[in-house]
């Protein structure tokens, strides 16, 4: 039989060797269990005489203790190693840059309604708003658009289910009647008011779809009303405009006469550059036009007194020309390998 010194030893080889904790308990078991060789051997001091008993006991006790010891050290050892392994897996590598850290950008829309705003503030408009759910009233009805005009038909605008008298604005020229209605509104004496010089950029909705039509868009509107404003003042401010909107002289303005029923004469403003890709080829930007009497009236002010000029541009289109792109749906895509080309 084995000394008790070899059955110590074989006891720490096989822990050592348990690989986790569930080998560790089997080799425990084959020592230390009901039928483990320690504990059968201290079964078999019964039949000892009691002197060598009790010195044969002392040794067996000792050994168990060193069992025992090796026992633990294997189990702390194992449990440190888990621990270790988990740690491992579980690790940040907190040195890494972060993937989230890239600059923003103004979408190309916003830049050109910051340039068109900050152009026309430097010949002193203001900036002026007005809500995208607006009234029938505002939206057409005080903009002298007849009843049955077909752009007031369910083909081409959108209304609110349930309210036949409150739409998505069409365009931005419902504000011309709220600009007007609240600068007389401000200024009580009507005979020292000061010009109307507004400029409103935003939203407008149309029931349209395709690679030149979304059917949200945006729209800037303008209107300067005072006394003796002429069709000549709105060719020079647009034609002025133009050129530094495109930082450019080398492009010609058209007025082509059009109609629109807050406007008369009404015209429709094309642009052509002389040079570069689109040379040549005239491209319609805006629609404008001094302001119908009846719009004027409208708004508070008395047509015989005073005139204006009002132009509705869209600035998704000078947006594409600007920047020579050919799909209006891109801009609303939210594509960033798109957007990020404007940062
Ligand atoms: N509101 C017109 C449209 O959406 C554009 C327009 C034309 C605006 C003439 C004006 C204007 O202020 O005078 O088609």
């Amino acid at each position: 039989m084995d000394t008790l010194d070899q059955l110590v030893h074989q006891a720490a080889a096989d822990f050592a060797a348990a690989v986790d904790s569930a080998q560790l308990e089997q080799a425990k078991a084959r020592y230390l269990g009901k039928s483990g060789s320690l504990t059968e051997r201290l079964k078999g001091l019964g039949k000892l005489e009691a002197e060598a008993r009790k010195a044969a006991g002392a040794e067996i006790n000792r050994a168990k203790e060193a069992i025992e010891a090796a026992l633990e050290a294997r189990r702390a050892a194992l449990r440190e190693a888990a621990l270790l392994a988990q740690l491992a897996a579980e690790a940040l590598d907190v040195s890494l840059p972060g993937r989230g850290n890239v600059a923003g950008g103004l979408h190309p829309t916003s830049r050109t309604l910051e340039r068109i705003e900050q152009l026309f503030r430097s010949i002193g408009f203001v900036v002026a708003d007005g809500p995208e759910i607006e009234t029938d009233w505002h939206n057409f009805t005080a903009l002298n658009t007849p009843e049955n005009h077909p752009a007031r038909s369910m083909h081409d605008t959108f209304y609110l289910e349930g309210h036949d008298d409150v739409l998505l604005r069409t365009h931005t020229s419902p504000v011309q009647i709220r600009a007007m209605l609240a600068h007389v509104a401000r200024y009580a004496d009507l005979d020292t008011m000061p010009e109307i010089r507004v400029i409103a950029p935003g939203r407008v909705y149309r029931v349209d779809s395709d690679a030149t039509h979304s059917p949200m868009f945006h729209q800037v509107e303008g209107l300067w009303v005072g006394e003796n404003v002429s069709f000549a003042d709105l060719k020079g401010v647009i034609a002025d405009f133009l050129r530094k909107f495109f930082e450019s002289d080398d492009l010609q303005v058209r007025f082509r006469p059009s109609f629109f029923p807050f406007t008369e004469p009404s015209a429709e403003i094309d642009v052509a550059f002389m040079s570069g890709a689109l040379k040549g080829r005239w491209l319609e930007i805006a629609g404008c036009g001094m302001v119908h009497p009846n719009v004027l009236r409208f708004g508070g002010i008395d047509p015989e007194r005073y005139t204006g000029f009002a132009f509705g541009m869209g600035p998704d289109r000078l947006t594409m020309l600007r920047y020579g792109v050919n799909d209006l749906r891109l801009f609303f895509d939210g594509d960033l390998r798109f957007l990020s080309q404007f940062r």
